[in-house]
């Protein structure tokens, strides 16, 4: 594949007014998100789940991209027809989170750092075979007193650019998570620093490693203060501080930026991305590659009558991507 090639795929991702749907939660993550709506976690709970929502009306109008867990990639709806299938036909690009997940950074109480380099290559080629066309990689950074180290940033960020290396060699464009952690009391100021030197290690990682900007994709949180600070900030300026930080270290050949919600609300998650994109333009799209804050709605619904709710659930998910596409345009009204 040709650079040129996982550059279209790259900005058909970010096309204008469409952003990604995050449904790579991982058999735990799942199960956490199920419990809390009191549905049990077993294997075709998720699959229908998963169903559901890649098969809602309309939600191509708003959605370019999904990105699957492992065993998502491999399921089928209930008439039998991959997922991925389903998915092409409906013009939603697959993409696969291939990361294994955070483990504590030895040395660095407090620190994490992500695994799954071993054997990426062999798995990445499986996920070309299964009709990936992107791939994700999130790293966590904590925020405390003592976090993050210089250590952990840079530990982080090699292992992203490694990823993202692997990707490009097989076709894949690599979507690049670094997620500051909204926990903790630290104030807007901290998270802007933070976010300022995991982004410039980020950046200097992914020229070393000889990944193409082109190809890639950036998603990342946003500039916000702890969710226990005494002083929350404004939609403003939370918008203001992330469009700062981002236009002082991320190049403008890269082809666009999404962001995670990481816990804000759904109502934040939206109004916070309409008031960046407010401000532009910028030298990217900013648009949005929510998890929770694209399906939370939805699975509060679904669960309390499977079936009775199942068309509900649907317009659900599929309005919350249209709100989200409206901010992706800053035209969002609320
Ligand atoms: P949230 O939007 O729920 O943070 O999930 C997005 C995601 O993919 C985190 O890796």
């Amino acid at each position: 594949m040709s650079i040129e090639d996982l550059e279209s795929i790259a900005q058909a991702m970010v096309a204008p007014g469409k952003g990604i749907i995050a449904i790579d939660e991982s058999t735990n993550t799942i199960k956490k998100r199920f419990e809390a709506v009191g549905i049990e976690n077993n294997e075709e709970n998720r699959r229908a789940y998963r169903e559901l929502l890649l098969t809602a009306p309309g939600l191509n109008e708003h959605i370019s991209g999904a990105i699957l867990y492992d065993e998502t990639i491999r399921q089928k709806t209930k008439d039998g027809v991959p997922f991925t299938q389903v998915m092409k036909k409906n013009g939603i690009i697959p993409g696969i989170k291939v990361d294994k997940g955070p483990v504590p950074l030895a040395g660095f109480p407090g620190d994490v750092v992500t695994e799954g380099l071993d054997g990426l290559r062999d798995r990445l080629a499986e996920y070309v075979k299964l009709g990936a066309q992107f791939a994700k990689w999130r790293a966590v950074i904590n925020i405390s007193d003592d976090n993050p180290s210089s250590t952990a940033i840079e530990a982080n960020c090699h292992a992203l650019a490694r990823y993202a290396a692997l990707c490009q060699e097989a076709g894949l464009v690599p979507m690049v998570e670094p997620e500051v952690i909204m926990d903790g009391d630290h104030s807007i100021e901290v998270s802007y620093e933070v976010h300022e030197a995991v982004l410039r290690s980020l950046f200097n990682a992914l020229y070393e490693q000889n990944v193409m900007l082109e190809g890639t994709i950036l998603k990342v949180s946003m500039v916000i203060p702890g969710k226990d600070c005494d002083e929350q900030a404004e939609v403003e300026e939370v918008a203001d501080a992330t469009v700062r930080v981002l236009k002082s270290t991320v190049p403008a050949s890269l082809p666009g930026i999404v962001f995670l919600s990481g816990g804000q609300t759904d109502e934040q998650s939206t109004a916070h991305l309409n008031a960046m994109n407010r401000i532009g333009p910028h030298p990217w799209p900013l648009s949005f590659s929510y998890g929770r804050a694209m399906q939370q709605a939805a699975l509060k619904l679904w669960s309390k009558d499977m079936k009775g709710n199942y068309v509900e659930a649907q317009k659900t998910v599929a309005a919350r991507a249209k709100e989200n596409g409206m901010a992706a345009l800053g035209q969002w009204n609320g």
